[in-house]
Formats: structure tokens, C-alpha cells, sequence
């Protein structure tokens, strides 16, 4: 125990944990090459597989429990590797976070709620803060000795939390309790309006890394400046004020239809992301987020060059990433599925799709391809309207060209332009690759429910 006063928190289950060790398995590794093609680009492009060989990955993504993620880390050799490590678990809120996704178009359309997440209540209190704490003991292991923690919590729980991480980093390593508050409206009578989380931020030694963050001054205080109240030694900063532990000026995403909104519930704005990891990791660091949700970490982290590895067990927070990833033509990053929980049972997903190459020229082979249906027996859904369109339940699909046993590299990703589950995505492409005499094409879809599919087809 890190503190010298002795003071600890207990639940039933603290300390009773079952010491067996099952091996983690990577279970899938797919390559991805953040190559989004529109409807147009889909025709006549010519992609060099082995032109995305011998990139250096920057990020990777892992669908998985994190406590298996975490020992996976550790076994591979990732002790005292990481700087920064953000985690937003859940608050045990007892909330079903769900998105209420529109499949078909327009005029023909059906409902569906997509289940991404459950958070527990109150009565999970002991199993969840056993397994916050062994998380814990985990992430504290993968950090440097310049390394930090924030741990993004609300009143539900930062009680207990914060009590848990001055026993596992130290009451000395605590560095701040940032309060972040948002605006947007409730309807309670009963109480103030509940409008703020709350950040941790733990260090693991005394030399951990920050790096200040500025404000904008307040046009009162550049009016007046700092000259004429303290002397002419202070100078207004030209990057601004010292920024204090409590941020007021980043928003939530509130708009549906905001740029960012990815409609994954509980998204965190990029800005407060990119706060965290600015003050807290330099350009050389490994950034980690073990509950990443739509991975604004990793969004954060490629707007600001750095490592990354995230992980979440949702398979619709992982496909959320990858697009979002895919999107923003994030570096080359690995997606990896370790003892794999999904697809539940009774769940899976087919698709037919025509691949037909002949010889182009001298120099390339021409691609045809089109998806031809797509069809699951997801028991989440009883049944689907029959004229709405099988492209609603595609998610979105991906590419390799040279497709070999060491795993699929995924060169071009068909993504919708918007955030929606209608008809619009391209079904179709013709793509035009070096000539070979003989290879293979593998493609992969990804549908709405999280699960996906990979055909392979030789010529
Ligand atoms: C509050 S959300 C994170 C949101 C994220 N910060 C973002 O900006 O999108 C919590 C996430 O933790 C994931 N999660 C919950 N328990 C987990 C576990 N044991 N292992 C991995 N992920 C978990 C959930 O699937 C969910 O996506």
C-alpha cells in the first residue's frame, strides 16, 4: 500500500480476487491503412498493397475485457512503457447507454435501439469496485516512472475512487482534482442541476511530465493588463493565463448534429482530450486509454503525434473508432480482438459479394467488386422490415488486395460520408492493383450489431 497513514477502503470482495492467470489470446489482428474511399474514388483507383507493408504502426485498438488487455500489456513487455493514462469508466449510473439508430431511408425507415453499454447500480458496488482496483494495481504497473493517471468520474462514485487511487498510487502522487463543467439542460426540481465530472490525475513519482496549459485572458483583464496593478515587471503572458483545475470552457456534445457527435453515448469532446494529453505526455510518449469508448483518446492522440493504445470490450465502441480513426486518415494502426466475449451467441453475420478480376494492361489487374446481400441472425433484432435495404445493416467494409496468412491488411475502408445507417453506402468498386498471375482478395464487413465477416476470394 502506497500510503503511509493506513487509511483503506474495504468491500467483500477486496484482496479475494481468484489468482488464476487464463492465457490471453489475440484471437484476430487485422492492419489497418486509413484509406476511406467515397462512391466516386471507388472507381478506377489504383492501390499498391504492398505499398502498406512495411508501415510503422502508430495506435492500436483492442476489443477486449481490459483486465485481460492490461495483462496482455504487461506480458508482452509494456511495464514502466506508458506516460499518460486516461480512463472514463463507467459510473455505475445503472443507465442502459444506448443509440436509437434509424435503419433505411427516408420513407421506409425502422427503428432499432442499439445497446452499446450497461452500467450497474448501486447493488454492483462491490464487484465494481473490485475490478476498478485490480485495473488499477495494472495500469499502475504499465506506467513510467514519468507516467500519469486521469481517472474521468462523476458524483455516483469519485467518492470511492479517490479513496482506491490515493491506496494504489500514493495520497503524495495526487496531483489534481480537475473539475470539468458543461452546460445543457435537465428537468429536476429537486436538487441543483448535476452539470460536472470529475477528473483525477495521479503521477506516479514526483518527476512526472506536465507541460502548463493557458487560458485566454478575460477581456477585462487585457483592458486593464497586468502592468498598471503589479508593476512593470508582469507582462501580460502571450500565451495566455495559467490555466486553474476547473474547466469551464469545453463544452459535452450536446447537438445531434454536431460535427463531432458520433452518436456513441458518452463520448467526450476531442478539445478535453487534447487538454489532458498536451499537459501530460510529450511527442515521444505511449498514451493508453483502457475504457475507449469511440476512442477519442486515440483521436486526440493522432491530432497530437503521438503513440496510442486503447481498448474497450464493446464491439460497437471499437467499430465506432475504427471509422472515426479511418475518417480523420489516421497513421497506420492495428485493430486486435483478444478472448473474444462477442458476438453473444446466436449472433452472426454473412455477405455474398461478386469479385471479378481480368488483365488490365501490362503493368495492372482491374477489380469488380460488388457486395450482393448481406444477412444476419442477430437474435437483438426480431425482424427487419423486408424492403429495407441490407446496406442499412452493413456498418462499413474494408479491402486487402493481397490478402496472406500473416493476417488481413485492410487498404481501402467504404465508409458513409454521415453518421447514418441508411442505403447510401457504396456497394460497389472497381480498383486497379499490380499484375500478378495469381492472388488473393479478402474483404471484411462490419455490420451494425458489432460483428464481422471476412470472405476470402482467389484468382
Ligand atoms: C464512459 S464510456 C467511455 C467513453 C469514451 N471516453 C469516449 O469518449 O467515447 C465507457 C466505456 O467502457 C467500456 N467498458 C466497460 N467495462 C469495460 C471492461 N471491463 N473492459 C473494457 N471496456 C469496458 C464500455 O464499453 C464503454 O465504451
Amino acid at each position: 500500500m502506497e500510503n503511509n497513514h493506513g487509511v483503506r477502503l474495504v468491500w467483500q470482495q477486496k484482496d479475494k480476487g481468484a489468482a488464476i492467470e487464463t492465457p490471453i489470446i489475440i484471437q484476430e489482428r487485422e492492419h489497418i491503412f486509413a484509406n476511406p474511399l467515397n462512391a466516386q474514388q471507388l472507381f478506377d483507383q489504383i492501390i499498391d498493397p504492398a505499398a502498406t507493408e512495411k508501415i510503422q504502426n502508430t495506435g492500436r485498438l483492442i476489443q477486449g475485457n481490459n483486465l485481460d488487455v492490461l495483462k496482455l500489456l504487461r506480458d508482452e513487455g509494456y511495464e514502466g512503457k506508458i506516460d499518460l493514462i486516461y480512463i472514463d469508466p463507467p459510473y455505475l449510473s445503472e443507465s442502459r447507454y444506448s443509440s436509437r439508430i434509424k435503419l433505411g431511408d427516408k420513407d421506409n425507415y425502422q427503428i432499432f435501439e442499439r445497446l452499446v453499454f450497461k452500467d450497474e447500480g448501486e447493488e454492483s458496488l462491490d464487484s465494481y469496485l473490485d475490478e476498478l482496483y485490480l485495473c488499477m494495481q495494472l495500469m499502475k504497473q504499465l506506467l513510467s516512472s514519468r507516467g500519469s493517471i486521469f481517472v474521468h468520474i462523476d458524483w455516483h462514485i469519485s467518492h470511492y475512487v479517490r479513496v482506491i487511487l490515493d491506496e494504489v498510487f500514493g495520497s503524495k502522487n495526487f496531483i489534481n482534482e480537475i473539475v470539468w463543467c458543461y452546460g445543457g439542460g435537465s428537468g429536476t426540481r429537486k436538487h441543483f442541476h448535476r452539470k460536472h465530472d470529475l477528473i483525477f490525475w495521479y503521477s506516479r513519482s514526483e518527476d512526472y511530465i506536465f507541460n502548463p496549459q493557458y487560458r485566454p485572458y478575460s477581456p477585462k483583464t487585457i483592458e486593464r493588463g497586468l502592468t498598471r496593478v503589479k508593476g512593470d515587471k508582469y507582462n501580460l503572458n502571450t500565451e495566455g493565463a495559467l490555466m486553474q483545475d476547473w474547466w469551464t470552457d469545453i463544452n459535452k456534445i450536446l447537438s445531434p448534429t454536431a460535427y463531432e457527435n458520433l452518436k456513441f453515448p458518452t463520448q467526450k469532446p476531442l478539445a478535453l482530450l487534447k487538454r489532458i494529453v498536451a499537459a501530460a505526455s510529450s511527442t515521444d510518449s505511449i498514451v493508453a486509454d483502457f475504457f475507449s469508448g469511440s476512442g477519442t483518446t486515440a483521436a486526440a492522440c493522432e491530432e497530437m503525434e503521438r503513440q496510442w493504445i486503447i481498448c474497450d470490450n464493446s464491439p460497437i465502441a471499437a467499430n465506432t473508432t475504427i471509422q472515426r480513426l479511418v475518417k480523420m486518415q489516421a497513421r497506420p494502426f492495428i485493430f486486435d480482438v483478444v478472448n473474444r466475449e462477442y458476438p453473444e451467441p446466436g449472433t452472426s453475420g454473412n455477405f455474398e459479394a461478386t469479385v471479378v478480376t481480368r488483365v488490365h494492361s501490362e503493368q495492372y489487374r482491374r477489380v469488380d467488386i460488388e457486395i450482393t446481400s448481406y444477412s444476419t441472425v442477430n437474435q437483438k433484432i426480431e425482424t427487419f422490415e423486408p424492403d429495407i435495404s441490407f446496406k442499412s445493416l452493413i456498418e462499413f467494409w474494408e479491402i486487402d488486395f493481397d490478402y496472406q496468412e500473416k493476417g488481413f491488411y485492410s487498404q481501402v475502408q467504404v465508409v458513409r460520408e454521415k453518421v447514418q445507417w441508411d442505403d447510401s453506402l457504396p456497394v460497389v468498386a472497381t480498383i486497379l492493383i499490380p499484375y500478378q498471375e495469381s492472388g488473393s482478395i479478402a474483404m471484411k464487413v462490419y455490420d451494425i450489431f458489432g460483428d464481422s465477416c471476412t470472405r476470402i476470394f482467389t484468382y
